[in-house]
Protein backbone atom coordinates (compact mmCIF):
# COMPACT_ATOMS: atom_id res chain seq x y z
CA UNK A 1 0.00 0.00 0.00
CA UNK A 2 2.95 2.69 1.02
CA UNK A 3 4.76 1.78 -2.39
CA UNK A 4 1.33 2.56 -4.24
CA UNK A 5 0.82 5.39 -2.12
CA UNK A 6 4.39 6.29 -3.34
CA UNK A 7 4.10 5.85 -6.79
CA UNK A 8 0.79 7.89 -7.12
CA UNK A 9 3.07 11.00 -5.80
CA UNK A 10 6.61 10.88 -7.30
CA UNK A 11 6.38 8.15 -10.33
CA UNK A 12 3.37 9.68 -11.91
CA UNK A 13 3.68 13.40 -11.89
CA UNK A 14 7.09 13.17 -13.02
CA UNK A 15 6.32 11.33 -16.42
CA UNK A 16 3.38 13.24 -16.50
CA UNK A 17 5.26 16.09 -16.57
CA UNK A 18 8.30 14.92 -19.10
CA UNK A 19 5.49 13.89 -21.48
CA UNK A 20 3.90 17.56 -21.51
CA UNK A 21 7.20 19.37 -21.41
CA UNK A 22 7.62 17.07 -25.08
CA UNK A 23 4.80 18.05 -26.37
CA UNK A 24 4.88 21.79 -25.31
CA UNK A 25 7.80 21.63 -27.87
CA UNK A 26 5.65 20.54 -30.70
CA UNK A 27 4.45 23.61 -33.42
CA UNK A 28 1.14 23.77 -33.04
CA UNK A 29 0.30 25.22 -29.60
CA UNK A 30 -2.06 23.30 -26.80
CA UNK A 31 -5.40 24.87 -25.94
CA UNK A 32 -5.06 27.13 -23.05
CA UNK A 33 -6.49 25.99 -19.50
CA UNK A 34 -4.35 24.52 -16.98
CA UNK A 35 -4.08 20.30 -16.10
CA UNK A 36 -4.53 21.16 -12.77
CA UNK A 37 -2.98 18.58 -10.03
CA UNK A 38 -1.00 15.48 -11.60
CA UNK A 39 -3.75 12.74 -12.02
CA UNK A 40 -6.28 13.96 -10.14
CA UNK A 41 -6.19 17.25 -12.54
CA UNK A 42 -10.11 18.44 -12.71
CA UNK A 43 -12.02 15.45 -11.58
CA UNK A 44 -12.86 16.22 -8.42
CA UNK A 45 -14.13 19.80 -9.31
CA UNK A 46 -16.33 18.49 -12.36
CA UNK A 47 -17.82 15.57 -9.71
CA UNK A 48 -18.19 18.03 -7.10
CA UNK A 49 -20.14 20.32 -9.55
CA UNK A 50 -22.22 17.77 -10.93
CA UNK A 51 -23.46 17.19 -7.43
CA UNK A 52 -25.20 19.90 -6.64
CA UNK A 53 -26.09 20.57 -9.91
CA UNK A 54 -23.41 23.29 -11.31
CA UNK A 55 -21.89 21.03 -13.88
CA UNK A 56 -23.44 23.11 -16.85
CA UNK A 57 -22.59 26.07 -14.79
CA UNK A 58 -19.06 24.98 -14.40
CA UNK A 59 -18.75 23.97 -18.00
CA UNK A 60 -19.86 27.65 -19.21
CA UNK A 61 -16.73 28.86 -16.67
CA UNK A 62 -14.29 27.17 -18.48
CA UNK A 63 -15.46 28.16 -21.82
CA UNK A 64 -15.60 32.10 -20.56
CA UNK A 65 -12.39 31.83 -19.09
CA UNK A 66 -11.04 30.02 -21.94
CA UNK A 67 -12.48 29.99 -24.87
CA UNK A 68 -14.50 27.47 -26.74
CA UNK A 69 -11.22 25.38 -26.54
CA UNK A 70 -9.54 24.21 -23.26
CA UNK A 71 -7.18 21.73 -21.75
CA UNK A 72 -7.95 20.14 -18.92
CA UNK A 73 -7.09 16.55 -17.10
CA UNK A 74 -10.06 14.60 -16.19
CA UNK A 75 -10.31 11.28 -14.22
CA UNK A 76 -6.43 10.22 -14.87
CA UNK A 77 -5.89 12.03 -18.51
CA UNK A 78 -4.92 14.97 -20.19
CA UNK A 79 -8.44 16.33 -22.39
CA UNK A 80 -9.15 18.82 -24.59
CA UNK A 81 -12.62 20.21 -24.26
CA UNK A 82 -14.82 21.08 -27.33
CA UNK A 83 -18.10 22.14 -27.53
CA UNK A 84 -20.46 23.42 -30.25
CA UNK A 85 -22.35 21.59 -33.75
CA UNK A 86 -19.14 22.07 -35.13
CA UNK A 87 -16.98 20.27 -32.74
CA UNK A 88 -19.92 17.82 -32.32
CA UNK A 89 -19.59 17.12 -35.79
CA UNK A 90 -15.86 16.73 -35.90
CA UNK A 91 -16.03 14.58 -32.82
CA UNK A 92 -19.19 12.25 -34.17
CA UNK A 93 -17.63 11.81 -37.98
CA UNK A 94 -14.47 11.58 -37.30
CA UNK A 95 -12.45 8.49 -39.24
CA UNK A 96 -11.93 5.50 -36.71
CA UNK A 97 -8.17 5.66 -37.35
CA UNK A 98 -7.81 9.21 -35.59
CA UNK A 99 -10.41 9.10 -33.50
CA UNK A 100 -11.41 6.50 -30.77
CA UNK A 101 -14.16 6.55 -28.45
CA UNK A 102 -12.55 6.49 -25.05
CA UNK A 103 -14.45 5.98 -22.03
CA UNK A 104 -13.35 7.11 -18.65
CA UNK A 105 -10.48 3.97 -17.41
CA UNK A 106 -13.10 3.19 -14.61
CA UNK A 107 -15.79 2.08 -17.25
CA UNK A 108 -13.62 0.26 -18.78
CA UNK A 109 -12.32 -1.74 -16.20
CA UNK A 110 -16.30 -2.47 -14.51
CA UNK A 111 -17.81 -3.09 -17.78
CA UNK A 112 -14.88 -4.80 -19.69
CA UNK A 113 -12.24 -4.09 -22.32
CA UNK A 114 -14.78 -5.49 -25.39
CA UNK A 115 -17.67 -3.17 -24.53
CA UNK A 116 -18.86 -1.63 -27.79
CA UNK A 117 -17.40 1.94 -26.68
CA UNK A 118 -13.70 0.30 -26.88
CA UNK A 119 -14.22 -1.38 -30.10
CA UNK A 120 -13.12 0.40 -33.68
CA UNK A 121 -13.12 -0.23 -37.24
CA UNK A 122 -14.38 -3.61 -38.08
CA UNK A 123 -14.84 -5.04 -34.92
CA UNK A 124 -17.29 -2.05 -34.36
CA UNK A 125 -19.47 -2.75 -36.83
CA UNK A 126 -19.40 -6.31 -36.21
CA UNK A 127 -20.60 -6.04 -32.47
CA UNK A 128 -22.59 -2.84 -33.09
CA UNK A 129 -24.24 -4.50 -36.32
CA UNK A 130 -25.64 -7.99 -33.66
CA UNK A 131 -26.74 -5.55 -31.13
CA UNK A 132 -29.01 -4.01 -33.68
CA UNK A 133 -30.18 -7.33 -34.76
CA UNK A 134 -32.09 -6.69 -30.97
CA UNK A 135 -32.55 -3.12 -31.08
CA UNK A 136 -33.95 -2.18 -34.40
CA UNK A 137 -37.56 -1.51 -34.79
CA UNK A 138 -38.63 -3.86 -36.29
CA UNK A 139 -37.41 -6.62 -33.47
CA UNK A 140 -38.56 -4.34 -30.87
CA UNK A 141 -41.81 -4.41 -32.09
CA UNK A 142 -42.52 -8.14 -30.68
CA UNK A 143 -41.31 -6.92 -27.10
CA UNK A 144 -44.33 -4.40 -26.85
CA UNK A 145 -46.41 -6.85 -24.92
CA UNK A 146 -43.96 -7.95 -22.96
CA UNK A 147 -42.89 -4.19 -21.54
CA UNK A 148 -46.98 -3.61 -21.54
CA UNK A 149 -47.10 -6.33 -18.82
CA UNK A 150 -44.06 -6.14 -17.38
CA UNK A 151 -45.58 -2.60 -16.41
CA UNK A 152 -48.92 -3.37 -15.50
CA UNK A 153 -47.17 -5.95 -12.97
CA UNK A 154 -45.13 -2.79 -11.70
CA UNK A 155 -47.79 -0.84 -10.99
CA UNK A 156 -49.89 -3.54 -9.17
CA UNK A 157 -47.16 -4.69 -7.33
CA UNK A 158 -45.87 -1.04 -6.09
CA UNK A 159 -48.11 1.72 -6.90
CA UNK A 160 -51.59 0.27 -6.05
CA UNK A 161 -53.15 1.61 -2.71
CA UNK A 162 -50.04 3.50 -2.03
CA UNK A 163 -50.70 6.94 -1.05
CA UNK A 164 -47.45 7.99 -1.84
CA UNK A 165 -44.73 6.65 -3.66
CA UNK A 166 -40.70 7.72 -4.77
CA UNK A 167 -40.59 7.53 -8.73
CA UNK A 168 -37.30 7.80 -9.88
CA UNK A 169 -36.22 4.62 -7.67
CA UNK A 170 -39.40 2.48 -9.12
CA UNK A 171 -38.49 3.60 -12.39
CA UNK A 172 -35.12 2.05 -11.93
CA UNK A 173 -36.49 -0.95 -10.58
CA UNK A 174 -38.95 -1.14 -13.68
CA UNK A 175 -36.54 -0.49 -16.39
CA UNK A 176 -34.40 -2.94 -14.57
CA UNK A 177 -37.08 -5.31 -14.58
CA UNK A 178 -37.53 -5.13 -18.57
CA UNK A 179 -34.07 -5.24 -18.96
CA UNK A 180 -34.03 -8.50 -17.10
CA UNK A 181 -36.95 -9.99 -18.62
CA UNK A 182 -35.72 -8.73 -22.21
CA UNK A 183 -32.17 -9.30 -22.67
CA UNK A 184 -32.01 -12.57 -20.51
CA UNK A 185 -35.27 -13.83 -20.22
CA UNK A 186 -34.69 -13.14 -16.09
CA UNK A 187 -38.01 -13.02 -14.56
CA UNK A 188 -38.68 -12.12 -11.07
CA UNK A 189 -37.05 -13.85 -8.14
CA UNK A 190 -34.28 -14.32 -5.47
CA UNK A 191 -31.60 -14.41 -8.31
CA UNK A 192 -32.37 -10.90 -9.58
CA UNK A 193 -33.01 -8.93 -6.66
CA UNK A 194 -29.56 -10.05 -5.82
CA UNK A 195 -28.53 -9.02 -8.98
CA UNK A 196 -30.15 -5.49 -8.96
CA UNK A 197 -28.20 -4.40 -5.70
CA UNK A 198 -24.67 -5.86 -6.65
CA UNK A 199 -25.77 -3.72 -10.10
CA UNK A 200 -26.35 -0.37 -8.44
CA UNK A 201 -23.20 -0.81 -6.48
CA UNK A 202 -21.15 -1.16 -9.67
CA UNK A 203 -23.02 1.63 -11.38
CA UNK A 204 -21.71 3.81 -8.79
CA UNK A 205 -17.86 3.66 -9.23
CA UNK A 206 -18.57 3.95 -13.36
CA UNK A 207 -17.36 8.28 -13.10
CA UNK A 208 -15.45 7.81 -10.24
CA UNK A 209 -11.54 8.12 -10.24
CA UNK A 210 -9.70 4.98 -10.72
CA UNK A 211 -7.68 4.60 -7.44
CA UNK A 212 -7.83 0.46 -6.77
CA UNK A 213 -7.43 1.09 -3.04
CA UNK A 214 -9.86 -1.18 -0.55
CA UNK A 215 -11.78 1.65 0.56
CA UNK A 216 -12.53 3.74 -2.86
CA UNK A 217 -15.96 3.52 -4.44
CA UNK A 218 -14.12 1.91 -7.67
CA UNK A 219 -12.48 -0.51 -5.68
CA UNK A 220 -16.30 -1.65 -4.46
CA UNK A 221 -17.48 -1.11 -8.20
CA UNK A 222 -14.89 -3.46 -9.25
CA UNK A 223 -15.85 -6.20 -6.75
CA UNK A 224 -19.53 -5.91 -7.66
CA UNK A 225 -18.17 -5.92 -11.64
CA UNK A 226 -17.10 -9.41 -11.06
CA UNK A 227 -19.63 -10.95 -9.57
CA UNK A 228 -22.11 -9.58 -11.99
CA UNK A 229 -19.61 -10.54 -14.70
CA UNK A 230 -20.22 -14.20 -13.32
CA UNK A 231 -23.80 -14.40 -12.81
CA UNK A 232 -24.30 -13.40 -16.88
CA UNK A 233 -21.30 -15.42 -18.01
CA UNK A 234 -23.71 -18.40 -16.47
CA UNK A 235 -26.91 -16.94 -18.09
CA UNK A 236 -24.89 -17.17 -21.03
CA UNK A 237 -23.68 -20.87 -20.94
CA UNK A 238 -27.35 -21.71 -19.96
CA UNK A 239 -28.25 -20.06 -23.15
CA UNK A 240 -26.04 -21.58 -25.06
CA UNK A 241 -27.15 -24.90 -23.97
CA UNK A 242 -30.66 -24.50 -24.93
CA UNK A 243 -29.52 -23.25 -28.31
CA UNK A 244 -27.64 -26.27 -29.15
CA UNK A 245 -30.89 -28.55 -27.71
CA UNK A 246 -33.99 -26.82 -29.12
CA UNK A 247 -32.16 -24.10 -32.22
CA UNK A 248 -33.15 -20.76 -31.50
CA UNK A 249 -36.95 -19.90 -29.96
CA UNK A 250 -39.06 -17.17 -32.05
CA UNK A 251 -39.07 -14.67 -29.02
CA UNK A 252 -35.29 -14.29 -28.17
CA UNK A 253 -33.63 -12.46 -25.66
CA UNK A 254 -30.52 -10.60 -26.43
CA UNK A 255 -27.83 -13.28 -25.34
CA UNK A 256 -29.62 -15.54 -27.20
CA UNK A 257 -29.29 -13.34 -30.30
CA UNK A 258 -26.42 -12.82 -30.01
CA UNK A 259 -25.10 -16.49 -29.60
CA UNK A 260 -26.82 -16.62 -32.60
CA UNK A 261 -25.08 -14.84 -35.04
CA UNK A 262 -22.00 -16.90 -36.68
CA UNK A 263 -19.86 -16.46 -39.47
CA UNK A 264 -18.86 -17.81 -42.47
CA UNK A 265 -17.92 -21.11 -41.02
CA UNK A 266 -20.90 -21.16 -38.69
CA UNK A 267 -18.69 -20.31 -35.76
CA UNK A 268 -20.11 -17.95 -33.06
CA UNK A 269 -18.94 -14.54 -34.33
CA UNK A 270 -19.33 -12.72 -31.46
CA UNK A 271 -16.97 -13.91 -28.33
CA UNK A 272 -18.31 -14.85 -24.90
CA UNK A 273 -16.03 -11.90 -23.71
CA UNK A 274 -18.22 -9.48 -26.25
CA UNK A 275 -21.25 -10.81 -25.51
CA UNK A 276 -20.79 -10.69 -21.67
CA UNK A 277 -19.34 -6.76 -21.63
CA UNK A 278 -21.73 -5.59 -24.19
CA UNK A 279 -25.19 -7.42 -22.13
CA UNK A 280 -23.32 -5.16 -19.18
CA UNK A 281 -22.89 -2.38 -21.09
CA UNK A 282 -26.64 -2.53 -22.19
CA UNK A 283 -27.73 -3.03 -18.65
CA UNK A 284 -26.06 0.12 -18.14
CA UNK A 285 -27.03 1.90 -20.47
CA UNK A 286 -31.14 0.80 -20.28
CA UNK A 287 -31.62 1.18 -16.70
CA UNK A 288 -29.70 4.79 -16.25
CA UNK A 289 -31.45 6.51 -18.62
CA UNK A 290 -35.28 5.79 -19.32
CA UNK A 291 -35.87 5.93 -15.71
CA UNK A 292 -34.60 9.30 -15.52
CA UNK A 293 -36.62 10.63 -18.52
CA UNK A 294 -39.82 9.17 -17.24
CA UNK A 295 -39.22 10.63 -13.61
CA UNK A 296 -38.59 14.27 -14.83
CA UNK A 297 -41.04 14.00 -17.29
CA UNK A 298 -44.13 12.61 -14.37
CA UNK A 299 -42.21 15.53 -12.36
CA UNK A 300 -42.53 18.12 -14.90
CA UNK A 301 -46.48 16.70 -15.42
CA UNK A 302 -46.97 17.92 -11.79
CA UNK A 303 -45.78 21.43 -12.29
CA UNK A 304 -46.96 22.43 -15.88
CA UNK A 305 -50.44 21.97 -16.41
CA UNK A 306 -50.20 22.93 -19.65
CA UNK A 307 -47.67 19.78 -20.57
CA UNK A 308 -49.73 17.72 -17.91
CA UNK A 309 -53.30 18.45 -19.76
CA UNK A 310 -51.63 17.84 -23.45
CA UNK A 311 -50.12 14.50 -22.45
CA UNK A 312 -53.43 13.11 -20.69
CA UNK A 313 -55.55 14.00 -23.83
CA UNK A 314 -53.54 11.98 -26.06
CA UNK A 315 -52.86 9.39 -24.04
CA UNK A 316 -56.67 9.20 -23.33
CA UNK A 317 -57.51 9.03 -26.83
CA UNK A 318 -55.38 6.22 -27.19
CA UNK A 319 -56.92 4.07 -24.32
CA UNK A 320 -60.38 5.14 -25.01
CA UNK A 321 -60.31 2.46 -28.22
CA UNK A 322 -58.98 -0.03 -25.90
CA UNK A 323 -60.12 -2.70 -23.36
CA UNK A 324 -58.54 -2.73 -20.24
CA UNK A 325 -56.94 -6.17 -20.81
CA UNK A 326 -55.91 -4.96 -24.23
CA UNK A 327 -51.45 -4.42 -24.57
CA UNK A 328 -50.73 -1.36 -26.47
CA UNK A 329 -49.71 -1.48 -30.15
CA UNK A 330 -46.68 -0.08 -32.54
CA UNK A 331 -49.20 1.65 -33.96
CA UNK A 332 -50.73 3.12 -30.63
CA UNK A 333 -47.04 3.99 -30.03
CA UNK A 334 -47.19 6.06 -33.24
CA UNK A 335 -49.91 7.79 -31.84
CA UNK A 336 -48.10 9.58 -28.93
CA UNK A 337 -46.52 11.79 -30.68
CA UNK A 338 -47.37 14.96 -28.27
CA UNK A 339 -45.88 13.04 -25.85
CA UNK A 340 -42.97 12.15 -27.26
CA UNK A 341 -42.01 15.77 -28.28
CA UNK A 342 -42.33 15.81 -24.31
CA UNK A 343 -39.64 13.47 -23.97
CA UNK A 344 -37.51 14.99 -26.10
CA UNK A 345 -37.52 18.33 -24.58
CA UNK A 346 -36.92 16.85 -21.31
CA UNK A 347 -33.52 15.38 -22.87
CA UNK A 348 -33.07 18.78 -24.62
CA UNK A 349 -33.51 20.68 -21.40
CA UNK A 350 -31.96 18.09 -18.84
CA UNK A 351 -30.13 15.68 -21.09
CA UNK A 352 -29.39 12.37 -19.08
CA UNK A 353 -25.73 11.84 -20.47
CA UNK A 354 -24.03 15.60 -20.04
CA UNK A 355 -21.03 13.96 -22.30
CA UNK A 356 -18.52 11.45 -23.28
CA UNK A 357 -15.04 11.01 -24.01
CA UNK A 358 -13.02 10.61 -26.84
CA UNK A 359 -9.18 9.72 -27.68
CA UNK A 360 -7.00 11.07 -30.20
CA UNK A 361 -4.81 8.60 -32.31
CA UNK A 362 -2.92 10.72 -33.71
CA UNK A 363 -1.51 14.45 -33.37
CA UNK A 364 -4.35 16.35 -34.78
CA UNK A 365 -5.32 20.11 -35.10
CA UNK A 366 -8.37 21.65 -34.47
CA UNK A 367 -9.65 25.46 -34.32
CA UNK A 368 -6.13 26.03 -34.94
CA UNK A 369 -5.56 24.26 -31.66
CA UNK A 370 -3.19 21.07 -30.85
CA UNK A 371 -4.64 17.74 -29.50
CA UNK A 372 -1.73 15.47 -28.95
CA UNK A 373 -1.53 11.86 -29.74
CA UNK A 374 -3.01 10.05 -26.79
CA UNK A 375 -5.15 12.81 -25.53
CA UNK A 376 -8.80 12.10 -24.07
CA UNK A 377 -11.42 14.74 -26.34
CA UNK A 378 -14.35 15.36 -23.68
CA UNK A 379 -17.39 16.67 -25.47
CA UNK A 380 -20.96 18.17 -23.97
CA UNK A 381 -24.63 18.00 -24.60
CA UNK A 382 -25.41 21.38 -22.43
CA UNK A 383 -23.87 23.59 -24.48
CA UNK A 384 -25.23 22.86 -27.56
CA UNK A 385 -28.81 22.34 -26.47
CA UNK A 386 -28.34 25.56 -24.58
CA UNK A 387 -27.19 27.83 -27.69
CA UNK A 388 -30.18 30.29 -28.60
CA UNK A 389 -28.43 30.43 -32.39
CA UNK A 390 -29.80 26.88 -32.63
CA UNK A 391 -32.79 26.50 -30.01
CA UNK A 392 -34.84 30.45 -29.88
CA UNK A 393 -35.40 31.17 -26.41
CA UNK A 394 -33.10 27.77 -25.24
CA UNK A 395 -34.26 27.84 -21.47
CA UNK A 396 -38.24 28.04 -22.16
CA UNK A 397 -39.75 24.95 -21.81
CA UNK A 398 -41.03 24.48 -25.32
CA UNK A 399 -41.94 21.16 -26.96
CA UNK A 400 -43.49 22.50 -30.32
CA UNK A 401 -39.92 22.88 -31.52
CA UNK A 402 -39.64 19.25 -32.04
CA UNK A 403 -43.00 19.49 -34.59
CA UNK A 404 -40.57 19.90 -37.69
CA UNK A 405 -37.68 17.54 -36.95
CA UNK A 406 -35.84 18.48 -39.55
CA UNK A 407 -36.00 21.89 -38.94
CA UNK A 408 -33.33 21.31 -36.02
CA UNK A 409 -29.71 21.04 -38.43
CA UNK A 410 -27.70 18.14 -37.50
CA UNK A 411 -25.40 18.06 -35.13
CA UNK A 412 -27.41 20.33 -32.73
CA UNK A 413 -29.66 17.85 -30.65
CA UNK A 414 -27.53 15.32 -29.77
CA UNK A 415 -28.81 13.84 -25.90
CA UNK A 416 -27.98 10.43 -28.07
CA UNK A 417 -25.00 11.44 -29.48
CA UNK A 418 -24.40 10.93 -33.07
CA UNK A 419 -22.37 9.70 -36.12
CA UNK A 420 -21.50 6.06 -36.15
CA UNK A 421 -21.48 5.84 -32.57
CA UNK A 422 -25.35 7.59 -32.54
CA UNK A 423 -27.24 5.73 -29.60
CA UNK A 424 -28.24 2.67 -30.47
CA UNK A 425 -31.37 2.22 -27.83
CA UNK A 426 -32.86 5.00 -29.02
CA UNK A 427 -35.89 2.78 -30.12
CA UNK A 428 -36.00 0.57 -26.82
CA UNK A 429 -35.82 4.14 -24.62
CA UNK A 430 -38.87 5.24 -26.70
CA UNK A 431 -41.10 2.62 -26.45
CA UNK A 432 -40.19 2.08 -22.54
CA UNK A 433 -40.82 5.86 -22.18
CA UNK A 434 -43.88 5.72 -23.49
CA UNK A 435 -45.16 2.74 -22.54
CA UNK A 436 -44.76 4.00 -19.25
CA UNK A 437 -46.19 7.67 -19.67
CA UNK A 438 -49.52 5.94 -20.73
CA UNK A 439 -49.88 3.85 -17.57
CA UNK A 440 -49.18 6.62 -15.36
CA UNK A 441 -51.01 9.12 -16.40
CA UNK A 442 -54.66 6.79 -17.18
CA UNK A 443 -54.21 5.59 -14.00
CA UNK A 444 -53.28 8.18 -11.56
CA UNK A 445 -52.94 11.79 -10.72
CA UNK A 446 -50.33 12.71 -8.52
CA UNK A 447 -48.91 16.12 -6.76
CA UNK A 448 -44.92 16.59 -5.47
CA UNK A 449 -44.58 16.09 -1.82
CA UNK A 450 -41.83 18.60 -2.02
CA UNK A 451 -41.31 22.07 -3.40
CA UNK A 452 -37.58 22.01 -4.09
CA UNK A 453 -37.60 21.74 -8.02
CA UNK A 454 -33.80 21.50 -7.79
CA UNK A 455 -31.45 18.02 -9.00
CA UNK A 456 -28.10 17.10 -9.18
CA UNK A 457 -25.85 15.06 -11.24
CA UNK A 458 -23.98 11.53 -9.98
CA UNK A 459 -23.30 11.55 -12.94
CA UNK A 460 -27.21 10.98 -14.36
CA UNK A 461 -29.82 13.68 -12.99
CA UNK A 462 -31.89 13.16 -10.01
CA UNK A 463 -34.48 15.61 -8.74
CA UNK A 464 -34.31 16.08 -4.97
CA UNK A 465 -34.80 13.12 -3.12
CA UNK A 466 -35.91 10.84 -6.12
CA UNK A 467 -39.32 12.55 -6.29
CA UNK A 468 -41.40 11.36 -4.10
CA UNK A 469 -45.25 12.03 -5.11
CA UNK A 470 -48.57 11.91 -3.34
CA UNK A 471 -50.85 9.82 -5.44
CA UNK A 472 -54.43 10.40 -6.58
CA UNK A 473 -55.76 7.24 -8.00
CA UNK A 474 -58.73 7.23 -11.15
CA UNK A 475 -61.14 4.83 -11.83
CA UNK A 476 -60.19 2.61 -14.36
CA UNK A 477 -62.94 2.31 -16.88
C1 LIG B 1 -33.13 8.19 -22.84
C2 LIG B 1 -32.36 7.19 -23.03
C3 LIG B 1 -30.95 7.18 -23.57
C4 LIG B 1 -30.07 8.21 -23.82
C5 LIG B 1 -30.27 9.70 -23.59
C6 LIG B 1 -28.86 7.61 -24.35
C7 LIG B 1 -27.73 8.32 -24.75
C8 LIG B 1 -26.59 7.76 -25.27
C9 LIG B 1 -25.39 8.49 -25.60
C10 LIG B 1 -25.20 9.99 -25.44
C11 LIG B 1 -24.47 7.61 -26.06
C12 LIG B 1 -23.03 7.89 -26.42
C13 LIG B 1 -22.78 8.19 -27.84
C14 LIG B 1 -21.32 8.52 -28.05
O1 LIG B 1 -20.47 8.29 -27.19
O2 LIG B 1 -21.04 9.05 -29.11
C15 LIG B 1 -25.08 6.30 -26.02
C16 LIG B 1 -24.46 5.14 -26.42
C17 LIG B 1 -24.99 3.89 -26.27
N1 LIG B 1 -26.27 3.60 -25.80
FE1 LIG B 1 -27.68 4.93 -25.20
N2 LIG B 1 -29.02 6.26 -24.41
C18 LIG B 1 -30.28 5.96 -23.96
C19 LIG B 1 -30.86 4.70 -23.85
C20 LIG B 1 -30.24 3.54 -24.21
C21 LIG B 1 -30.85 2.24 -24.13
C22 LIG B 1 -32.26 1.96 -23.63
C23 LIG B 1 -29.92 1.34 -24.58
C24 LIG B 1 -30.00 -0.16 -24.72
C25 LIG B 1 -31.05 -0.89 -24.63
C26 LIG B 1 -28.72 2.09 -24.94
C27 LIG B 1 -27.55 1.53 -25.43
C28 LIG B 1 -26.43 2.24 -25.80
C29 LIG B 1 -25.19 1.62 -26.32
C30 LIG B 1 -24.94 0.12 -26.50
C31 LIG B 1 -24.29 2.66 -26.63
C32 LIG B 1 -22.88 2.54 -27.24
C33 LIG B 1 -22.95 2.71 -28.75
C34 LIG B 1 -21.61 2.63 -29.50
O3 LIG B 1 -20.56 2.94 -28.91
O4 LIG B 1 -21.65 2.28 -30.69
N3 LIG B 1 -28.95 3.42 -24.71
N4 LIG B 1 -26.37 6.41 -25.53
C1 LIG C 1 -9.61 -3.66 -3.72
O1 LIG C 1 -8.49 -3.23 -3.01
C2 LIG C 1 -7.73 -4.25 -2.38
C3 LIG C 1 -6.59 -3.61 -1.60
O2 LIG C 1 -5.81 -2.78 -2.39
C4 LIG C 1 -7.17 -5.22 -3.44
O3 LIG C 1 -6.47 -6.27 -2.84
C5 LIG C 1 -8.34 -5.77 -4.23
O4 LIG C 1 -7.85 -6.59 -5.28
C6 LIG C 1 -9.18 -4.64 -4.81
N1 LIG C 1 -10.33 -5.22 -5.44
C7 LIG C 1 -10.45 -5.30 -6.77
C8 LIG C 1 -11.70 -5.93 -7.28
O5 LIG C 1 -9.60 -4.86 -7.54
C1 LIG D 1 -45.45 24.84 -19.61
O1 LIG D 1 -45.26 24.22 -20.86
C2 LIG D 1 -45.60 25.02 -21.98
C3 LIG D 1 -45.37 24.22 -23.23
O2 LIG D 1 -46.19 23.11 -23.29
C4 LIG D 1 -44.78 26.29 -22.01
O3 LIG D 1 -45.17 27.11 -23.07
C5 LIG D 1 -44.89 27.02 -20.69
O4 LIG D 1 -43.98 28.09 -20.67
C6 LIG D 1 -44.60 26.08 -19.53
N1 LIG D 1 -44.85 26.78 -18.28
C7 LIG D 1 -43.93 26.93 -17.37
C8 LIG D 1 -44.37 27.62 -16.13
O5 LIG D 1 -42.81 26.52 -17.51
C1 LIG E 1 -60.41 5.34 -32.19
O1 LIG E 1 -61.32 4.69 -33.05
C2 LIG E 1 -62.03 5.60 -33.89
C3 LIG E 1 -63.07 4.82 -34.65
O2 LIG E 1 -62.60 3.56 -35.01
C4 LIG E 1 -61.03 6.30 -34.82
O3 LIG E 1 -61.70 7.22 -35.65
C5 LIG E 1 -60.02 7.03 -33.98
O4 LIG E 1 -59.01 7.59 -34.81
C6 LIG E 1 -59.36 6.10 -32.98
N1 LIG E 1 -58.52 6.90 -32.11
C7 LIG E 1 -57.33 6.51 -31.72
C8 LIG E 1 -56.58 7.49 -30.89
O5 LIG E 1 -56.88 5.43 -32.00
C1 LIG F 1 -39.50 21.57 -41.80
O1 LIG F 1 -38.27 22.26 -41.76
C2 LIG F 1 -37.55 22.23 -43.00
C3 LIG F 1 -36.20 22.88 -42.78
O2 LIG F 1 -36.30 24.09 -42.11
C4 LIG F 1 -38.38 22.93 -44.08
O3 LIG F 1 -37.70 22.89 -45.30
C5 LIG F 1 -39.73 22.22 -44.20
O4 LIG F 1 -40.54 22.91 -45.10
C6 LIG F 1 -40.43 22.17 -42.84
N1 LIG F 1 -41.63 21.34 -42.96
C7 LIG F 1 -42.81 21.71 -42.46
C8 LIG F 1 -43.93 20.77 -42.64
O5 LIG F 1 -42.97 22.79 -41.90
Amino acid sequence: MTLIVTLFFTIFPILFFLFLRKRERSLTRLPPGSLGIPFIGQSFSLLRAMKVNKAEKWLDQRVEKYGPISKLSLFGSPTVFINGPVANKFIFTADSTMISNQQTASLRMILGDRILHELSGDDHKRVRSALMLFLKPESLKQYIGKMDNEFRNHLQMHWEGKDQVTVLPLMKMLTFNIICSLLFGLERGLEKEKLVNLFQEMINGMWSIPVNLPFTRYNRSLRASTQVKNLVRKLVCQKRLELALNGAPSNQDLITSLLSVRDENNKEAISENEIVHNVMLIMVAGYDTSSIVITFIMRLMASNNTVYKAILQEQEAVRMNKSLEEVLSWDDLAKMKHTWRVALEIMRTIPPIIGGFRKALKDMEYGGYLIPKGWQIFWATHRTHMDNNIFEEPTKFEPSRFENQSSIPPYCYIPFGGGARICPGYEFARIEILVAIHYLVTRYAWELCSTDNSYRRDPMPMPAQGLPVKLIPKKVL
